[in-house]
């Protein structure tokens, strides 16, 4: 059996790694070994089998012994470790969450149900670095890939709503701890019937803007406002996760020489770990809706077509309702008046599933196989 090493399991991205492979009884075909950055010779999660005790996560010497690694463990850790690692000469495979590698020559981005061929093709070649996507890129491939499968995409604008998870998990206390804030400053006169709402309303603005206002990890506040920047600056006005958008669809699709556009603004909004998405697509043919939502609904297993229906998309094309759940629903598709080119279309998914955890997990198997 390989020895697959797991780095960053207790993390986020990381437990939900952990419960996805519990669900899917993907232990029982690996002999996993947990490593640690602060609890060196403890005890590792319950997967039911025996795990050594915990290792050093900074030890290379421990590391070389796996056939695998696995990490959740961030970007940093990252470009502590890999670059001795491979030094000595380790030939192993290295599946990680961070993007610090995404976009190095030796590494696939990885997304099978989208670029399964493109992970076989580099594991044929001799490929050993497979990186997990961003988010964001990796939810509208999941949902649109059909379209980009069958050639018929000419460009792809993104609006994006993206989740306080995507910041990480005390972002996530942060935005629920701004929303109790906010709530707390109005409790009397919102159980007031009879109170002036446009009182209550400048005295919620009043606290969000106040200097004690819980801002250490967004730096703003997000709950009941938005952040329309994340990421850092790159070139030409474009956020970095702005700047993902069409280097990595395009690296992950194999077309990196011939690029497809997509481009859009990023923006973090008050969801919990659902990423949301307006896409305008500009279509190389018109052809009938029907046939697009076919297109769409036959990609993989997981896509969902919703139809344009305000009760079908009130109730299954918000966060709310996929919140921890694989599926990728695709709805709001209607054909632009822009002409019959124009294709808009909106669609939602789990930050922590498909934008993270589920597409290393995938992988792992497949080098299991
Ligand atoms: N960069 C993404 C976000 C998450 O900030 O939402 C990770 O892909």
């Amino acid at each position: 059996m390989k020895k697959v090493g797991f780095v960053g399991w207790r993390g986020m991205v990381g437990s939900v790694l952990m419960g996805r492979m519990l669900e899917e009884g993907d232990f029982s075909d690996i002999e996993p070994v947990f490593f640690t950055t602060s609890n060196v010779g403890g005890q590792g999660p319950d997967v039911g089998k025996a795990a050594p005790e915990l290792k050093d996560a900074t030890d290379i010497d421990e590391l070389y012994r796996m056939d695998v690694i696995v990490s959740c463990q961030g970007g940093d850790y990252t470009k502590q470790v890999f670059a001795p690692l491979r030094s000595m000469g380790w030939d192993g495979y290295w599946v990680d969450a961070a993007s610090s590698l995404r976009m190095d020559e030796s590494a696939i981005i990885v997304l099978d149900p989208v670029n399964d061929d493109v992970i076989r093709e580099g594991l044929k070649d001799g490929v050993k670095n497979f990186i997990g996507g961003n988010c964001t890129v990796s939810l509208m491939l999941m949902a649109i890939g059909g379209l980009l499968r069958e050639g018929l995409v000419e460009w792809v604008s993104a609006q994006t709503y993206q989740a306080a998870s995507g910041a990480g998990a005390q972002n996530m206390r942060e935005l629920i701890t701004q929303m109790g804030c906010i709530r707390d400053a109005v409790a009397e006169p919102l159980a007031d019937s009879r109170s002036a709402i446009l009182d209550i309303d400048a005295k919620v603005a009043e606290t969000m803007r106040a200097e004690g206002f819980p801002t250490d990890n967004f730096a703003h506040p997000l709950a009941g406002s938005l952040l329309p920047w994340i990421d850092v600056a790159v070139d030409d006005g474009q956020s970095k996760e702005e700047w993902k958008g069409q280097v990595e669809t395009n690296k992950i699709l194999g077309l990196s020489d011939s690029p497809i556009a997509i481009d859009g603004n990023c923006v973090r909004i008050g969801a919990m770990r659902c990423h949301s998405q307006a896409l305008t697509i500009k279509l190389k043919k018109d052809i009938p809706l029907e046939e697009i939502e076919s297109i769409i609904a036959s990609a993989n297993d997981w896509v969902k077509v919703v139809p344009n229906l305000r009760e079908e998309t009130l109730l299954d094309l918000t966060p709310t309702a996929v919140t921890g759940n694989l599926t990728i629903p695709v709805g709001r598709l209607r054909k632009m008046k822009m002409g019959g080119e124009y294709l808009s279309a909106f669609t939602v998914g789990d930050q922590l599933l498909w934008g993270a955890a589920e597409p290393l997990r995938r992988m792992l198997r497949i080098l299991m196989q």
